[in-house]
């Protein structure tokens, strides 16, 4: 896709007859199932990919069925540009699935033209809905085929309020990074065991440790088959999701409590740094996860599902993490649905939630200890908004400034105030990251 300032990747050329062409067929019908369920609401691809016809895919075609419909919602909006520009009515929303999905392929994911073409038109063939759309469809692919896709621009591939809200926010350059860090799929990051050798992790994997300690690879794939998970020697988590733990900096033998656990890369992180863990969630299945991680790492921590404001338990603690539930926003990279599920109302729902949380997480501060506050969500509201607030209401509570070079953030993530603001667009020498929001206060009174 021909986007201003980077490379135009090669055009789609017809070049062979389908031979195959039945193989994969169904596995594209899943891509758009996929695709829309991402579409229509949160964790919407997640629970088409539990439905019975992404189950009944051997695990090779549904693995490409998600990858088609991820690289399709990264692309998006460069997609229905360069359909738009060759359709003259927009066509039954079924149509505009499969060219979605083949331009997908093509376009993002290398697939051989001929395979994408042959398929899409086969399955415009089969339903009665779109039947009468099979030539365009054959038309509008392979003319995209023939004439290359045209010029697209990497910020048509946000929703319009989202552009809008991020350039008000951020600025102009800022937003232009954000789409360009939109459009791509991200690296693997591990967080190690203490003891662990980044070093030999990072040649197992075929990687890179970063500053921190963390461990970026490219390799893809079912985790569970890498070298050193068995042993627990790591865990998957966003170089960015590193560094509140960082910032709280517990010690062996403290007591930490994270109030919203699930899934626990975080916990993980506080466990490995000896303190004496209570995790809280309120979501049980979630914290199903966070109990197998402990168990292959043989980490230990108290697991309760329980909502942190119900909790009937008076201990306080050292150190209190909230990693409050978000738009997750930030999260675009590795789940590149989060901008099309956000609605407007959305934000300012989940911050009267932070809000409420941070309330109750301050309760559980000991005197002379610490909270760190984070979410992986770039409106501001979810952030810096949150602590002004916090800290006009709790004048027993002040911020203590982050040094970004100890935690592995990049040093341009510090805010006047002391706070880290992550953008995904930093770091792009290294491919990038989540974006986060952190902050840390101090109980002094
Ligand atoms: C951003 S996620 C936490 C991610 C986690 N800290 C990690 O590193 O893997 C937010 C979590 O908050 C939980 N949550 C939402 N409301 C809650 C509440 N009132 N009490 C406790 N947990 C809550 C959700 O179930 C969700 O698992």
């Amino acid at each position: 896709m021909a986007t201003k300032g980077r490379p135009r990747p090669a055009a789609l050329e017809v070049t062979q007859a389908p031979s195959q062409d039945d193989i994969g067929v169904e596995a594209r019908v899943v891509a758009g199932l996929l695709l829309n369920a991402a579409l229509e609401k949160r964790n919407g691809l997640d629970e088409a990919l539990s439905q019975p016809a992404a189950r009944a895919l051997e695990p090779v075609d549904r693995a490409f069925a998600r990858a088609v419909a991820m690289a399709a919602l990264r692309r998006l909006g460069e997609i229905d540009q360069i359909l738009n520009r060759r359709l003259q009515k927009s066509p039954p929303e079924a149509v505009r699935t499969l060219m979605r999905i083949a331009l997908a392929q093509t376009l993002v994911l290398e697939t051989p033209a001929f395979a994408a073409v042959s398929t899409a038109v086969k399955l415009a063939e089969r339903d009665p809905k779109t039947r009468p759309y099979k030539n365009l469809v054959n038309a509008v692919l392979r003319g995209v085929g023939r004439e290359g896709p045209g010029l697209t621009t990497a910020e048509s591939n946000l929703p319009d309020w989202i552009a809008a809200r991020w350039k008000a926010t951020y600025g102009e350059a800022a937003l232009a990074g954000l789409a360009l860090a939109a459009r791509e799929e991200p690296a693997t990051d591990l967080s190690l065991k203490p003891g662990v050798d980044p070093a030999a992790v990072a040649a197992a994997v075929e990687g890179e440790a970063l500053e921190g300690g963390t461990v970026r690879t490219g390799r893809r794939g079912d985790v569970a088959t890498w070298p050193g998970f068995d042993d627990g020697d790591w865990w998957v988590q966003d170089a960015a999701a590193a560094v509140p733990v960082r910032l709280l900096d517990v010690n062996s033998g403290e007591t930490a409590l994270d109030m919203c656990a699930a899934p626990g890369g975080k916990t993980l992180q506080l466990a490995a740094a000896g303190a004496a863990v209570v995790a809280l969630d309120r979501s049980a299945p979630r914290l199903k996860r966070l109990s197998q991680n402990l168990e292959r790492t043989g980490l230990t921590a108290e697991v309760i599902a329980v909502p942190a404001e119900d909790w009937e338990d008076d201990r306080s603690f050292d150190a209190v993490l909230l990693d409050a539930p978000c738009t997750a926003t930030g999260t675009f990279r590795r789940n590149p649905e989060v901008l099309r599920a956000t609605k407007p109302a959305e934000v300012a729902k989940l911050a009267d939630v932070q809000h409420r949380l941070l309330d109750v997480a301050a309760e559980r501060v000991k005197p002379g200890g610490r909270m760190v506050y984070c979410t992986c969500s770039l409106e501001r509201e979810e952030g810096e908004t949150q602590i002004i607030a916090f800290l006009r209401r709790n004048p027993g509570f002040r911020t203590v400034a982050a040094d970004p070079a100890a935690l592995g953030a990049p040093p341009e993530a510090l805010t006047p105030e002391g706070w880290l603001r992550i953008l995904p667009s930093m770091w792009a020498e290294h491919g990038g990251l989540d974006g986060f929001f952190v902050a840390r206060l101090e109980r002094v009174s």
